[in-house]
């Protein structure tokens, strides 16, 4: 009874900002940080950032308003949210619930890794010596990785158990302007180092030769990733906005706060990394081996390693957050269970997963299939092609069945009309497209 009463009287984000750095921390995560500025410079720089922000306006910001219009109207976590326009299309849903399940998977992994960060910072433990060896037997053992992947996700799932409104929209609306104040800051202070010219010059001077085919769907890969479009955080987090916001509005302010933050990142690494002689690269080599170097070679260099530590922390933990609600929103509805249980149910669920792949890196890093480790399967599989396959469902779904009504929208004719004609016609395929070149086969 007290959970059907729960149900109906929906939480509410309570105000705009709210809403605002909610989905800004669920979009700026470890994809901003270690995973575009590398791909922009490795891309052809400013043409990448040209053609990212095309795609992101003309394409992506097409799924990303189904999810926002979807949830709003509906006010329904994502599996819900089908079944409302048709009992069949649960299942859509459920294929986004077993997205949210794969992400975290690996996703929360490399969360653990940034709490280890984070501690052997403040504990004075920051290896001398090699990085890459230090990074490489830490990762390959079997019980700290584990346990510190363990207290990522014991903090993810802490807010989201307290609720949308005391956990979910506290968090944010505290850690995101504070991320963005450590952001300005570190990417000012690399601006002052020695040859820091160089960083920019890799990230963004155009370069035709490094211009193809492959970089405009390197392009759109990216900016999905980054707006998390594609597993119904969107969906979700828009079944908590009053039936009046304006979801054009606050669509247009999360890419553009998510790709400033994106080009600010890049700003914050690379002239360091330059700036020291280093090779710049992605992922994991460039957060935990490329830059402790850097961190090594300055002036207070571990206060700056822990602030920068702390940083992709909070990145990490606001979009961490976002992954969980979608799971614990769908479960809690569709079985009509408490909060705090959906919590605990999908926390446990996620936690077995998380063995395998944690130990992909070390104890069972022989076991592949496809030649790719567990963790590798779980960030193949959910990226190139879970994460194009139910945004393609969407589109289809919301533009050819539920075909939503203007006044939801917006009330510019020609604005909805091109929308239509985008998320009809155009989007589908190019998402046919992206998961061609996901799977290797363009
Ligand atoms: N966008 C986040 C990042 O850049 C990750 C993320 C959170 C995500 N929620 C998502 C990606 C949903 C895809 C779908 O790190």
């Amino acid at each position: 009874m007290a959970v059907e009463r729960s149900i109906a009287k929906r939480a509410n984000w309570s105000s705009g900002f709210a809403f605002i750095m909610a989905t800004l921390g669920c979009a700026v995560g470890l994809g901003n940080i270690w995973r575009f500025p590398y791909v922009m410079g490795q891309n052809g720089g400013a043409l990448f950032l040209l053609m990212y922000i095309l795609l992101t306006i003309f394409i992506c910001s097409i799924p990303l308003l189904c999810e926002l219009l979807l949830g709003k109207q509906m006010r329904r976590g994502v599996i819900r949210s089908y079944e409302k326009i048709n009992k069949k299309f649960g299942i859509f849903g459920w294929l986004c619930f077993i997205t949210s399940i794969f992400i975290p998977c690996f996703y929360f992994v490399v969360g653990g890794w940034t709490v280890n960060y984070i501690w052997i910072y403040l504990t004075n433990n920051v290896p001398a010596g090699n990085q890459a060896e230090y990074f490489a037997s830490f990762a390959a053992e079997p019980i700290v990785p584990l346990v510190m992947g363990i207290i990522f996700l014991l903090l993810c799932a802490a807010f989201p158990f307290r609720g949308v409104n005391k956990g979910i929209e506290q968090a944010n609306n505290i850690i995101m302007p504070l991320f963005i104040v450590m952001l300005v800051f570190l990417a000012g202070t690399g601006l002052f180092l020695d040859n820091s010219i160089e960083g920019l010059k890799f990230m963004f001077a155009p370069d035709f030769s490094k211009f193809t085919f492959r970089t405009v769907l390197t392009a759109l890969g990216q900016a999905l990733f980054t707006l998390s479009v594609g597993m119904g955080c969107l969906v979700t987090y828009g079944s908590y906005l009053k039936k009046d916001s304006d979801i054009i509005k606050s669509s247009g302010l999360l890419i553009l706060g998510n790709t400033i933050i994106a080009i600010l990142a890049g700003i914050m690494i690379f002239p360091a990394v330059f700036s020291f002689n280093l090779e710049p690269s992605a992922g994991a080599g460039l957060v935990f081996i490329t830059l402790p170097k850097v961190f090594a070679a300055l002036p207070f260099g571990n206060i700056f390693g822990l602030m920068f530590f702390v940083l992709l922390f909070f990145a990490a933990l606001t979009s961490g957050i976002s992954l969980l609600e979608v799971s614990i929103a769908a479960i809690l509805e569709k079985f009509k269970i408490s909060r705090k249980l959906a919590t605990v149910i999908m926390s446990s669920i996620i936690l077995i997963f998380m063995l395998p792949t944690t130990w992909s890196f070390g104890p069972i890093s022989n076991y592949k299939i496809f030649n790719m480790t567990f963790f590798e399967i779980m960030d193949f599989t959910a990226s190139n092609i879970l994460l194009p396959l139910n945004t393609l469902i969407l589109c289809i779904v919301v533009g050819w069945i539920l075909k939503p009504k203007m006044e939801l929208l917006t009330n510019n004719v020609k604005f909805y009309n091109s929308f239509m004609f985008l998320l009809k016609f155009v989007v589908p395929p190019v998402l046919i497209l992206l998961m061609l070149f996901g799977l290797n086969l363009v």
